[in-house]
């Protein structure tokens, strides 16, 4: 019996799809090469802009054909678009012939619902599960082994669907990151190691007692072996001078920071609800320049936010070409259903957007172009 997953979205979600493999190898399938041989596929969706959704749905209506040549398929689709009950529902409503629609809280559960289905039921699920639940890995990402130390988001960017579909922030226990990397690192086949969060930069405030992300980093550092660490993604309003320290004292740390300012504008930034101002984040870029000198620094940019002026977009564009980032990754701003923004009046029309993310670009182009002639 073969499987075949197809993973849409970040590197939380390509980590979760090594969750999924682990799962569907316990139960005794192999991984597939083509979906036309698979005796389960799974889709692993992503819901943060329009675009992801409408390509995870265009792919999973192609599998009707599949599905009608072969009865036995069975056909799972979980991640972030699955988390919101609505689309959910939606996803089952078109697509009758999909038979397992699970959110992100519950991929243990994976294994018993499939069972489940060989039995003839077509099943959901949305509530919480546990996020320290100890799950099989097939780790798939060649010498780099992701490590997940926290899930969900508490900032409720106005823009953003990730804290509606991920929950509120939830840190795992120090000493099950710990054992894990342990683990990693005897296993010998792993040069990285890169943790993952939506916001890292706030691991283990939720936690009894609390614990600080630097604190996190050290304690990781000092682990016997040979290996490189990194991590993602951090926000600048929680971005300590205590982790760019870490960063910049401890060896195996990777001299590299993804940094989303999302926009160079007061009052975006504001109406975004990002807590920090273009003057604080511009404070932070030469706070991690002068302790770290040979840092590289990446960031992500939504253009068009509702009500974004020429003006403010050319703030942001200036921005970037201050900082000269490593490189940058421009988003055209896309309303979710059920955020704040999506309600705001104001809304910027497609073809300005597009005008906003090609010149940042090509600023990008450009500075990156001198950078290697450099
Ligand atoms: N529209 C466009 N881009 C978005 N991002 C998050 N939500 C949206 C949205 N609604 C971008 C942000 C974030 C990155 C992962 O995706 O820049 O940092
Ligand atoms: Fe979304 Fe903001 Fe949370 Fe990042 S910090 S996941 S952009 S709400």
């Amino acid at each position: 019996m073969k499987y075949f997953i197809v993973t849409y979205g970040c590197q939380m979600n390509v980590h979760e799809s090594e969750k999924i493999a682990g799962i569907l190898e316990g139960l005794g399938y192999e991984e597939g090469k083509t979906r036309e041989e698979a005796d389960i596929i799974v889709f692993n969706t992503c819901a943060i802009r329009e675009g992801a959704e409408d390509r995870v749905l265009g792919n999973v209506g192609n599998l009707k054909k599949l599905k009608k040549k072969n009865k036995n398929l069975i056909i799972a689709v979980c991640g972030c678009m699955t988390q919101k009950e609505q689309t959910a529902q939606k996803l089952m409503n078109t697509f009758p012939f999909i038979d397992i629609v699970i959110g992100t809280f519950n991929l243990p559960k994976l294994g018993y619902y499939i069972e489940a289905v060989k039995k003839g039921r077509q099943l959901e699920l949305f509530s919480e599960g546990d996020i320290d639940e100890v799950l099989p890995y097939k780790r798939t990402s060649g010498d780099n082994a992701w490590v997940n130390i926290m899930q969900g988001c508490n900032n409720f960017c106005t823009y953003c669907i990730v804290p509606y579909v991920r929950g509120r922030e939830k840190s795992r226990k120090e000493e099950n990151i710990l054992k894990e990397i342990k683990e990693i690192v005897a296993e010998g086949k792993y040069k990285k190691i890169t943790l993952l969060g939506q916001n890292v930069n706030s691991y283990g405030q939720d936690l009894t007692p609390q614990i600080s992300f630097a604190k996190l980093l050290k304690d990781i550092c000092a682990l016997d072996g040979d290996f490189t660490l990194s991590f993602m993604t951090s926000h600048p309003k929680d971005l300590t001078d205590e982790v760019i320290d870490v960063i910049a004292s401890e060896d195996k740390i990777e001299k590299y920071i993804h940094l989303p300012a999302q926009s160079g504008n007061n009052r975006i930034l504001k109406l975004m609800n990002r807590k920090y101002t273009r003057e604080k984040y511009l404070e932070i870029i030469d706070k991690i320049r002068a302790k770290i000198p040979s840092c590289r620094i990446t960031s992500d940019f939504i253009v068009g936010f509702p009500t974004e002026s020429d003006e403010e977009f050319n703030d942001t564009y200036d921005l970037a070409e201050r900082v000269r980032f490593d490189s940058i990754f421009a988003f055209m701003y896309s309303p979710r259903e059920g955020t704040v923004a999506s309600k705001m009046e104001g809304q910027i029309p497609d073809k300005i957007k597009h005008i906003r993310v090609n010149k940042l670009l090509a600023l990008e182009k450009k500075i990156q172009k001198e950078d290697n002639k450099r």
